[in-house]
Order: C-alpha cells, then structure tokens, then sequence
C-alpha cells in the first residue's frame, strides 16, 4: 500500500485514529482544558505565519540537518514528552523511542510513561531525552536522575507549566481516570476496538510504573488520586539550580512562555529553553507559542538555544516556528495520531510526511537549510522584531 496515497497528510491519520482507539483513550489524547481556545489558537497563530516565496534561485538542495545541544539530527522536529503514551497506542514509548533511534531525532519520554526509563532508554540510542515531573522528595528526585542517565538518556527537561492538575472537562466528561476504570462504558468503547484491545490485553493495563513504584516508598504521598500528581512539586528557582547541579548533560526547562523567565533560565545555566503552552491542556488563556516566540528571541540573543511546540501538524508548520525563532521544533499529540492509525508504520510515516513537506516547502521558499526561514517571513518587520 502507498501510504503516501492513503494518508497524505496527518490529517489522514487522525481521522483514521479516531476509529481506531477508545472513545476515552482519543479524549485523553485530543482534548485540551476549557473551551480549547489555546488549542485553536496555536492552529489560527501558525496559519498567520505568512513567508514570501524565492524565485529564480537556481538549483539547489535542501538539507534538513540541525545541531542542538550537541548533536547533529537529522531534521529540525522530535518527539515531545507524552504521559501514559501506553494508553493511547499500546506499546507506543518503545515504538517512538525506536523511531528516534533509527530516524536520527530525539525522542522525550515522561516521567508519566506507561514503561520504564530502563526498558525505553536503550531503544532510543543516544536520541533520548528524559522529562521530569519534579518529585517533591529530593531523593526521589537524586534516584529518577541517577536511573534516567544510567538507563542512556542524555538530556534532562524540566517541566514547569503544571503547578497543578487543570480542569480538561473532555477528560472528566468521558471518565478518564489512571489507572483507567473497568466501567461499562469503558469496556463497551474497548470491545468496539478490538485491535486496541488484544494489544492492551497483551501488554497488560496501562499504568504510571515509575511514579507507582515511588509512590510505595514516599511516605507523605497521599494514598489515593494519581500517582503522578501525587509526588510532584511545584518548582522554583532553587529547584532548577539543584537539578542543573545533578545532572551532567543538557538541561532544558520546558513551558515557559515568558521573556523574563527565558532570561533567568540562561543565569541559572539551563542549555535550551522550550516554548510551550502544553497544547492549550493547562491554561486556557495563553497565547500561541508560536506567538510569543519574538519576544523570546529578542530576549535570549541568536545564538541561545529555543525549541518550541504547540499545534504543529506540517512540516510548513515547522518552518513558521523556526522563522519565528525557534531552533528546533516539537511534536506532541501528532506522533500519537500516526501511531493509533497505523502502528509504528504510521509513527514511520509521520516522520516522512513531515520531511517531505519541510522539502517541498523549502524549495519554494529558496531555503538550504531551515535556519533561514526567518528571511522569509512576510511582512519583513518580524524579523527586524525579533
Ligand atoms: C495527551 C498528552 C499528554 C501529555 N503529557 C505530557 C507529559 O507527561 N509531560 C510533558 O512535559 N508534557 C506533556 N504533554 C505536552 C507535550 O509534551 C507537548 O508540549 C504538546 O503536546 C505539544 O503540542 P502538540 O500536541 O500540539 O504538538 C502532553 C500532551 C498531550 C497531548
């Protein structure tokens, strides 16, 4: 089959993932928290990214390859942190992590995985990036550092846009709880899933397995609720100096939004900041990252290292982010799409979907590489802004 024919674009497999997963696994996965505004709007921003095509450049090739933090990857996109993955697709951490290896790009796994970093760390070579809810006992917090870089994870991210659980009424409207519950409604939705459901059956019910192990030794975790939010603090600057201290390897602080954060982020020795609003899932009255990706800039100099995320689906998508600042751009629920319509094959698939349109648009934008975007952008006063 040509894939390519059949699922030209992620919009392609996201309508046939819809189909293909429980009616609470897509909610968990598409929804956002209160009206969704953000979640459009990062959509509406992206959109309004408008560049002038180059004409009579000749012939060239474009080259996807970008540094960060160290490496080179093999295009400019990888693989953002998503909790209980496991539920959405099964088996997708070790799917993702293996593609990242293989595709040469990174892939982040949460610290609210359905596997462990020793079981996924090895399958995604030296592409993996461990990413820290951040436990509230130090030394949960020494212990996750020391398995996340025995286990072969480079780069540590801080995540600190979740002070704390947010409403996603989707998620409570359809009964969502971890692990999940054996309603009848559940087990109605999984028995119209069959695939789904063997391949759940198979790998066991998917649970938080590194945040449950944790959770029988701290003492002062609440017996009840979600393992995940039960351990975790809400960080501060001391926090990031104490995991800046303990972690010898990239450090990167994900969800900041703010200009002034950014710039403290560089003082506390942090290696990359990453834009984000979490895709509209914690506070529905934030601006497209896409949005604010100037301001940033302007802030940290040229050289820092941003990477941003938030409602990409194209590989032109890609290209707006970076023209608007952004050194390397990440994808979050559109992996989980590609996985739920296809298997691997679909994660496989979205990768060369989205080279293949950086290509194609970079050619019509006269760009070797996609660091130049930002030459392209139209009006032209964005980039005296940034
Ligand atoms: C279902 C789901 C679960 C997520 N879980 C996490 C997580 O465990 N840790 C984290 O840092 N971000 C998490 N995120 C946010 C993503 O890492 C990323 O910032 C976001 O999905 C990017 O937007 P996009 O999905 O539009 O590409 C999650 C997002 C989704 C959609």
């Amino acid at each position: 089959m040509d894939l390519d024919l059949r699922f030209p674009a992620l919009s392609d497999l996201r309508k046939r993932a819809q189909h293909r997963i429980p009616h609470f696994a897509w909610e968990y996965l598409d929804s956002a928290t209160g009206t969704e505004s953000v979640k459009h709007l990062n959509r509406a921003a992206l959109d309004g990214v408008r560049m002038l095509p180059a004409a009579l450049d000749g012939e060239f090739t474009p080259d996807l390859t970008t540094p960060l933090l160290g490496q080179d990857h093999a295009a400019p996109f990888g693989i953002a942190p998503i909790g209980m993955s496991g539920l959405i697709w099964p088996g997708a951490e070790a799917a993702l992590a293996r593609l990242g290896a293989h595709r040469n790009i990174p892939y982040c796994l949460s610290t609210v995985a359905t596997r462990l970093p020793e079981e996924i760390g090895p399958l995604a070579g030296d592409k993996g990036w461990f990413q820290l809810y951040p436990p509230r006992d130090p030394n949960i917090r020494t212990d996750l550092l020391k398995r996340a870089k025995a286990a072969g994870f480079r780069v540590l991210v801080l995540t600190v846009d979740v002070p704390a659980p947010s409403r996603r009424e989707r998620q409570l409207r359809a009964d969502l709880a971890f692990p999940p519950r054996k309603t009848p409604r559940m087990i109605m939705q999984t028995v119209l899933r069959p695939e789904w459901a063997l391949r759940t059956l198979r790998m066991g019910v998917p649970r938080l397995r590194l945040m449950e192990e944790y959770k029988r030794l701290d003492g002062n975790a609440p017996s009840t609720g979600h393992a995940g939010y039960l351990l975790r603090v809400n960080p501060d600057w001391d926090y990031v100096a104490a995991l800046r201290a303990g972690w010898d390897g990239p450090f990167v602080l994900k969800g900041i939004l703010r200009p002034d954060d950014a710039r403290r982020a560089i003082d506390a020795g942090v290696d990359a900041v990453w834009v984000s609003n979490h895709a509209g899932r914690q506070f529905d009255g934030a601006p497209a990252s896409v949005d604010v990706l100037p301001d940033i800039r302007a802030t940290v100099g040229p050289d820092y290292p941003l990477i941003a995320d938030g409602g990409v689906e194209s590989g032109l998508d890609i290209l707006r982010m970076i023209a608007r600042g952004a050194n390397f751009v990440m994808l979050g629920r559109a992996w989980h799409y590609a996985l739920a319509a296809l298997g691997p094959k679909g994660a496989a698939h979205l990768d060369h979907i989205l080279r293949e349109d950086m290509i194609a648009n970079m050619m019509q934008l006269g760009l070797v590489s996609p660091r130049e975007a930002g030459l392209r952008l139209w009006p032209a006063k964005n980039v005296g802004e940034m």
